[in-house]
């Protein structure tokens, strides 16, 4: 498809429209009625992770119809670009490659006639090593202690991947060390951070691509003067700091030895690194081995997405079925829900991954788009949600997908739990699909004025992700599933997945308002009339 093209455009959409129109409203209870092989042919498994997606609102003809779809969009040909290193990243002229950061050693991977293979084992092997002297205690202190507290300062992607990695994966955490993560401008953030940490036994890890970012380079210069103010000499930052960042540079002007530098590459987006350096505060908390197993898990989903047909590959799977509900249903927003405490952070780690890809609104060549791309993505563990939000999902007036991510075995076995955690996962699935008819109410003796109050339309879509045991290789192979599902979505709706122009905007404003905001006198302000009054109420009411 040419960069201009509009998707909506294409036979194979204009199918897709008329097969919508036809079957919009037909029911799941019907389709399940007159299919008994539904629940169990509608799945598919790789990687350890069994997907029953037979609870979505599709028909055969309909997965027929989104796989032309994909073959329209030409979705092989952009995952061999993707995987071989084109610079399909085209606004910003890079190649994309977060897969090179878990292709095994040897593996060749190359970019602008290098080979990036060596160089990604060679920074893994640095951060195993410093891991390693850090896990041990060899690494010491200042004043000779030992580390016992890491403190990773980052923000967006160089924040939200380590923060849902270190919580995903605590139960293989080296319980000795206490991990933080400070990456808001707000000075709440670095004071709650710090307030009980000594210095003498805390690393920092700056972490940032650019090293440029406002709010990582304020917390870091506090941090510097938080660290120096106790340890009283400037030679204490390079036991203290040390740099995951892609510019050598500044990294070298806030003064971090780049011996204690580990870089990445433009080639990595922030949202899609939590597997390179910036996965530096994870290896030291679960350690290189287990580091790398996460790596595995990613490659091998890489490798399932690459080679294996559509119609039996999990990510093409879940991007079409999604690209379905938000293009064709009008639906605006997709539920994460995972039945394991240790994932809570993932819905917000998701919404990095899947809002700053897709939220875009110009197809590659710049052409305004007329169908909707990328989803409000949003969630909590289950079974917290079931009694906050599940409401909304089960018997209000909007469409919501979910994806109901769950383990067969518990890390933590006490008593009934887990059967009683899986059992609402499985509840939930059947409700939302099935729901309970005004008949079935009425059956139950409920007086007729309450009747639609009791019932349940049902019909309301999810897919269901079933895996054996949260380990690091399954929390791997899970963040390379959605980050293809991305890539899947935004090949269909011909987006660029991989820039994030609407970020800056506001940045810029901001850099301008700041000298407002601190000026000794008033400031001659050229906003708008209500940016205007509140710069100056604020200025007021901060005396
Ligand atoms: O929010 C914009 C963004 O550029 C993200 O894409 C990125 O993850 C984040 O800022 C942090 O950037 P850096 O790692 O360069 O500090």
């Amino acid at each position: 498809m040419s960069d201009n093209a509009l998707p909506s455009q294409r036979p194979a959409w204009a199918a897709l429209r008329a097969h919508y129109d036809a079957t919009k409203t037909t029911h799941l209870r019907d389709l399940f009625a007159t299919d008994p092989g539904r629940g169990t042919r509608m799945t598919a498994e790789a990687v350890g992770i069994f997907l029953d997606y037979s609870k979505n609102r599709v028909t055969d003809e309909t997965l027929k119809l989104l796989l032309a779809l994909a073959d329209a969009s030409d979705l092989k040909g952009r995952i061999h670009a993707m995987f071989s290193g084109e610079k399909i990243n085209i606004t910003e002229n890079r190649a994309v490659l977060h897969t090179a950061l878990r292709a095994p050693r040897g593996a060749t991977i190359t970019v602008d006639g290098k080979n990036v293979v060596p160089e990604v084992h060679a920074v893994l092997d640095a951060m195993a090593a410093f891991a390693d002297r850090i896990r041990s205690g060899e690494w010491k202190g200042f004043t000779g202690k030992p580390i016992k507290n890491v403190v990773n300062i980052g923000i967006g992607g160089s924040d939200l991947g380590p923060v849902m990695a270190n919580e995903a994966l605590r139960f293989y955490a080296k319980r000795e060390l206490t991990f933080r993560f400070l990456s808001n401008v707000d000075g709440t953030d670095f004071a709650e951070t710090v307030h009980d940490l000594d210095p003498a036994e805390t690393l920092f890890i700056v972490c940032s691509k650019t090293f440029t970012t406002q709010e990582t380079m304020t917390n870091a210069e506090s941090a510097r003067e938080w660290s120096l103010a106790a340890l009283k000499d400037k030679a204490a930052v390079a036991k203290h700091f040390v740099a995951v960042s892609t510019n050598a540079a500044e990294v070298t002007k806030f003064g971090i030895d780049t011996a204690n530098m580990f870089g990445f590459w433009d080639w990595v987006g922030g949202r899609y690194s939590m597997d390179s350096a910036v996965g530096l505060s994870t290896m030291l908390a679960i350690g290189p081995v287990q580091f790398r197993e996460m790596l595995a898990g990613f490659h091998a989903m890489d490798e399932h997405f690459r080679t294996t047909p559509f119609e039996k590959n999990l990510p093409a799977l879940l991007g079409l079925i999604s690209v379905w509900y938000g293009s064709f249903f009008g639906a605006e927003t997709v539920a994460v829900l995972p039945y394991d405490q240790y994932l809570k952070r993932f819905p917000a780690y998701l919404q990095q991954l899947t809002m700053e890809s897709n939220g875009k609104r110009v197809t590659l060549g710049g052409a305004e788009v007329d169908y909707q791309t990328g989803a409000v993505y949003w969630g909590e563990p289950g079974t917290n949600g079931q009694h906050s939000f599940y409401q909304l999902i089960h018997q209000g007036t909007k469409l919501i997908p979910c994806d109901f991510i769950a383990f067969c075995k518990s890390l933590n076995p006490v008593g009934r739990h887990h059967d009683l955690l899986m059992a609402n996962v499985f509840a939930q699935a059947e409700a939302l699909a099935f729901g309970k008819t005004a008949e079935q109410v009425k059956a139950d003796k409920v007086p007729d004025w309450l009747v639609p109050h009791k019932t349940f339309p049902g019909n309301r879509p999810s897919n269901v992700l079933l895996l054996e045991k949260l380990t690091p290789f399954a929390l791997g192979s899970l963040v390379a599933l959605y980050e293809h599902t991305v890539f899947t979505q935004g090949v269909v709706w011909n987006i660029g997945s991989f820039d994030q122009w609407g970020v800056e905007l506001g940045k810029a404003l901001a850099s301008k308002i700041v000298p407002e905001l601190e000026a000794a006198t008033e400031p001659d302000l050229k906003h708008d009339s209500s940016t205007n009054a509140l710069i100056t109420r604020y200025r007021a009411g901060k005396k």
